[in-house]
């Protein structure tokens, strides 16, 4: 086997068979296969798609090709959850804690964020203390004391996906299903779950623009979990908006706090109800979605996360940077918030510094956008629509119209579904 025959025999449209997937992926990890033929598969398969045994096949391989998590010792039934991201989405440090009020045991391993506000790694190390990269020993004892932990990924956890990644990052070839299917499932189902949702989001805000190519990854994914045999369920979920009111990543902590206190945004609550709700279903632990909102209400779900944040050496007593800048920016008329532009949000995090444009950029945990006005809200003429948090005039003067665009009003406000179908 040569890999140019089977870079050609993409190109011309061919299913692959799991034995060449593996010959590929096998020499690109060890590095007998050059960069230059991986990227020319990978633009191959952006071209041509993948059938859905050629994408588990491709799965599968990505997941082997560095250790994986075997969390069989481990009490109880272990179940994670992965969002495919978008701007304010905070849901896993109250999701982990609260599936593990609920039963769970919730291993999850999370990333960094690009090119958007900070993922859910940033967003934790913004706890003074908090530490992501635990051993697997620390890992498991965490997850068996507590019931979650989150951590980062390692360099030994689906290695494939991480060289693949950085190539398509520079070669054009980051918008395929099958790849982006493969990179995302390689990794999660590496931590050895039993069950996985996923919450696949599309809109401005998204990676994915049209429900449509939300709901052909969703189904890809879902599909992949099914050949795998793990239960796998995909919520699509709407990112046109940002999720809660804050976006940042001492802001978005504190939201969730707010959430895990039994406050919070109703957006923000509805969806990790839901999110976590399916979990459990697919778990096939039963508890109605009052139960679940009571674990919220009644504590525990905090308890949880107090837990989890103290065992991973992070502080407890909730004191955080402060951005120095912290000033509103004005409704320019009385009206209703007919839309807050999720893009833009995000792209005002960017300038502020909250989030990365390249994998070394570092970021500043205290500045963000904060006390977002939701669509359907009323204002007058000078009424705050959000807060921006800064530690730099000039990326605060830079932000300050896009935040402001961010917002249309009008008179009339059609509320959409927050979660728009189920697949699987
Ligand atoms: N997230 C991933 O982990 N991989 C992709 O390919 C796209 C998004």
């Amino acid at each position: 086997m040569l890999p140019q025959w089977i870079i050609e025999r993409k190109r011309e449209g061919n299913e692959l068979s799991a034995d060449e997937i593996r010959f590929f992926i096998e020499g690109f990890t060890e590095g007998s296969i050059p960069d230059y033929q991986m990227s020319a598969l990978a633009m191959a398969i952006c071209f041509q798609g993948m059938t859905p045994a050629e994408t588990a096949a491709l799965t599968t391989e990505m997941m082997l090709s560095g250790e994986t998590i075997d969390p069989a010792s481990l009490p109880g039934i272990k179940a994670d959850k992965h969002s495919t991201g978008g701007i304010g989405d905070k849901t896993s440090l109250i999701l982990a804690p609260l599936a593990a009020a609920c039963g769970l045991t919730v291993p999850m391993i999370s990333g960094r964020g690009l090119g958007i506000t900070g993922g859910t790694l940033d967003k934790l190390e913004s706890i003074p203390g908090y530490r992501t990269n635990l051993s697997e020993k620390e890992f498991f004892q965490t997850l068996e004391n507590v019931g979650c932990s989150i951590i980062g990924q390692t360099a030994q956890l689906a290695p494939a996906d991480k060289k693949l990644y950085a190539l398509r990052d520079v070669t054009g070839t980051v918008p395929s299903i099958p790849l982006i299917t493969a990179s995302i499932m390689s990794k999660k189902l590496a931590e050895g779950l039993d069950t996985l949702v996923l919450d696949v989001k599309w809109g401005k805000g998204a990676f994915m623009k049209t429900r449509e190519e939300a709901r052909q990854l969703a189904q890809a994914m879902v599909d992949v979990g099914r050949a795998m045999d793990k239960k796998v369920r995909a919520l699509i979920t709407d990112m046109n908006q940002p999720l809660g009111r804050a976006a940042g990543n001492v802001l978005e902590v504190q939201e969730c706090i707010e959430v895990l206190r039994g406050g919070g945004p109703d957006d923000l609550r509805e969806l990790t109800v839901a999110l976590t709700a399916h979990m459990l279903e697919l778990s096939n632990v039963h508890k109605t979605n009052a139960e679940i909102f009571q674990c919220l209400e009644n504590g525990t779900a905090m308890k949880k996360f107090e837990e989890m944040v103290a065992a991973q050496g992070g502080s407890t007593d909730w004191k955080f940077a402060a951005a120095k800048i912290q000033e509103p920016v004005l409704a320019p008329a009385d009206g209703i918030v007919t839309t807050v532009d999720a893009d833009l949000i995000g792209k005002a995090c960017l300038v502020l510094g909250a989030g990365r444009q390249k994998t070394d950029d570092t970021i500043d945990h205290a500045v963000g956008i904060g006390q977002m006005k939701k669509p359907g809200e009323e204002v007058k003429k000078g009424d705050s629509l959000a807060v921006i948090f800064s530690n730099d005039r000039n990326c605060f003067d830079e932000s300050l119209p896009m935040v402001g665009n961010a917002f249309e009003l009008g008179d009339h406000f059609e509320p959409q579904p927050l979660v728009c179908e189920v697949v699987g």
